[in-house]
């Protein structure tokens, strides 16, 4: 038993079966795991659908994908912004107009993304970490901004920022900072 639900079995066991039809529910923050598992339920046939708690606020202006979105309670999403499959947004988080979610980014609780911005796909966004509006243009794809963090310029794929003013931690791809 896991909070009182009953387990019934491995992945291996689920995907055995079939699963046409089913809906499932991902809650893992490891957003490969995430965007892994999403790949073999929808290859056999499942479905994930977008969760939004009836106590967040999402404009009807905003664009938000069908696919496994996760948009947890008290979170406010303004017009225009759009938010592709697989992106989950911890309590509280807040996404301001015209910014664009893309796939599998991770927006941790009390986070709040500015406007204006581009937030590239597996991108994870620290708790209560702060992206300024119009300054923080892109953050590149793979990216991780620490917990607290204000992000006052763009940063290229692979880069954890950390601190205020953001700087870099370290670099995993070949890139660093752009241009803000
Ligand atoms: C940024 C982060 C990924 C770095 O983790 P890490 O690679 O394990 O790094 P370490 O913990 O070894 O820290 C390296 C250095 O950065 C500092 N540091 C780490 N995270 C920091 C942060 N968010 N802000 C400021 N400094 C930070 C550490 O104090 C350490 O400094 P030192 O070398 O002077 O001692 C992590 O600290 C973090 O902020 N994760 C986000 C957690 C989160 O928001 N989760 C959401 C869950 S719902």
């Amino acid at each position: 038993m896991d909070h009182g639900y009953k387990i019934l079995g491995s992945f291996e066991d689920l995907f055995s079966q079939d699963i046409t039809g089913k809906l499932f529910l991902l809650t893992m923050g490891d957003m490969r795991i995430r965007k892994d598992l999403t790949d073999r339920i929808y290859s056999r046939g499942g479905i994930i659908p977008t969760l939004i708690h009836p106590t967040a606020r999402v404009s009807k202006f905003a664009h938000v994908s069908q696919n496994g979105v996760l948009i947890a309670p008290n979170c406010i999403v303004q017009a225009d912004v759009t938010i592709a499959d697989g992106v989950v947004m911890r309590d509280q988080a807040l996404i301001c107009h015209t910014t664009n979610i893309e796939s599998f980014v991770f927006i941790g609780p009390q986070a709040l993304v500015g406007a204006l911005l581009n937030i590239k796909e597996f991108v994870f966004i620290g708790q209560k970490s702060l992206l300024i509006s119009k300054k923080a243009k892109i953050i590149g794809p793979n990216s991780i901004v620490g917990a607290g963090s204000v992000v006052t310029k763009s940063f290229e794929s692979g880069t954890t920022v950390i601190g205020n003013p953001a700087k870099l931690l370290e670099t995993k791809g070949t890139s660093t900072e752009v241009n803000p």
